[in-house]
């Protein structure tokens, strides 16, 4: 298990260009399966994840390469339906995959996926989508078994807006028999990237990132050219990385529009912020102020990927601040750790009382998932003393070389 060592105190400041986004990658990626042709996908961060995603490539029959930050996938071989159990378990949003294979093999066979620290992380949204499209399911021995003789287009009605299933529900429904509505469809912005990539593959996909896709049936897709949308949670992490520091931030490569609930909340908490088109520059006091209540939903709501980042930033503002986390029921498991650093934390349920503390102690922390991860990193980099951060391959996840970013702008960080 590696380790992050970081000197708290040093001011992080300077420039960064943001990573592309590892929620939008993963799902394109999948959605070249669909391509009787070529995609070129630029902009792919360099993470466990995206190589775990290849590999599931690779295993269907597709010839993958890679080259910088663009994977090339050719999906004319493709002759697998199957993901077994080994890939279905080390990485859970593997089941993004069914969509796609069922929509070009009209047969797709997945392995269970398991439960998550962050949450049980249910796929019955999933199946109900899949279901409404004329495809059977059957559930035997930990697998999930799909056979359609035809997809045929219908109205999809989820009952929460859940990011993988209407991902699941689209990649299904492009190349269906006649037109399918999915509404109370989640938004989020790689909802939209993900129509975009589609669009350009000949899809007929209108209204990703509203509430309502519909989507026309095409008889088949050819290979495209993409550029991964930027990752708003890494931006926002950097940003928090400063903020908590009284830093000065300028990140490049971003898109402000898909960060308003994120950026709203560090100006409230005393953070001068600047949005140019692609560019986000941020002035942080030297202690920020509390929050008043942070609510996790689905975007445009507060995303609960940056809620324990952010509650490292109330950790040592000035007054109190309430998380409430209405997501994922497992996402507090930072909390621990944050006490161990000297935070003043109560979790009663799905929500959390922080009292600001003017000082976080350097600890041994411990990362047990992704998201909270970060969130150690972000508290160590204003703690005083050193902190030793392990559990890196949690972090790994989601942010390509996190130590060597911080780095760049004055961090005392070490891996080893
Ligand atoms: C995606 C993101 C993750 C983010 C989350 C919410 C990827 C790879 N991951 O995860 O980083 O935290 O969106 O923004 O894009 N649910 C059900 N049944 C289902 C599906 C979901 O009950 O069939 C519930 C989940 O348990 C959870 C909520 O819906 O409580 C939201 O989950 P969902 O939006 O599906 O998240 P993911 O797509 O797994």
């Amino acid at each position: 298990m590696g380790k992050l060592i970081i000197k708290g105190g040093e001011k992080i400041s300077g420039e960064i260009r943001v990573q592309g986004a590892k929620n939008a990658v993963l799902p394109i990626l999948a959605a070249t399966v669909m391509a009787d042709g070529i995609s070129v996908i630029k902009n792919c961060p360099c993470l466990r994840d995206v190589d775990k995603t290849d590999l599931v490539l690779e295993r269907l029959g597709c010839n993958v390469k890679r080259e910088a930050d663009t994977v090339t996938v050719d999906a004319r071989g493709m002759c697998d339906c199957r993901i077994c159990e080994d890939l279905m378990r080390e990485m859970r949003s593997s089941i993004v995959f069914l969509g796609a294979i069922i929509s070009r093999c009209k047969k797709a066979v997945v392995s269970m996926p398991g439960g998550c620290p962050i949450g049980l992380r249910p796929i019955d949204l999933h199946l109900k989508a899949l279901r409404a499209l004329g495809v059977e399911i059957r559930e035997e021995h930990g697998y999930i078994k799909c056979e359609a003789a035809e997809i045929t287009g219908g109205g999809i009605h989820l009952d929460f807006p859940s990011v993988g299933a209407t991902e699941n529900a689209m990649l299904a429904a492009v190349c269906a028999k006649g037109s399918t509505t999915i509404s109370n469809a989640a938004r989020e912005p790689e909802i939209t990237d993900l129509g975009n990539f589609l669009n350009k593959m000949g899809a007929r996909v209108h209204g990703a990132g509203s509430s309502v896709i519909t989507i026309d049936g095409v008889e088949k897709l050819r290979g495209a050219e993409y550029t991964i949308m930027p990752d708003r949670i890494v931006a926002a992490t950097y940003l928090a990385a400063s903020a908590i520091t009284g830093g000065e931030m300028c990140l490049r490569g971003v898109n402000p529009r898909d960060m308003r609930a994120m950026l709203h909340v560090l100006t409230e908490m005393g953070a001068e912020i600047k949005c140019e088109k692609n560019r986000i520059i941020q002035t942080a006091p030297n202690r920020l102020k509390s929050v008043h209540t942070i609510r996790t939903m689905p975007y445009p709501g507060f995303p609960t990927d940056i809620q324990s980042p952010f509650m490292s930033l109330a950790a040592t503002a000035r007054g109190t601040s309430v998380f409430i986390e209405n997501i994922f029921e497992n996402r507090f498991q930072h909390v621990d750790e944050l006490t161990r650093m000297g935070a003043d934390i109560k979790v009663e349920g799905r929500s959390a009382v922080v009292r600001g503390v003017k000082e976080l102690q350097g600890a041994n922390v411990v990362a047990r998932e992704l998201r909270g991860g970060a969130a150690l990193v972000v508290a160590a980099l204003a703690a005083n003393g050193i902190t030793a951060v392990s559990g890196t391959e949690f972090i790994d996840r989601g942010y390509e070389s996190i130590e060597k970013y911080l780095l760049s702008c004055g961090a005392n960080i070490r891996r080893e």
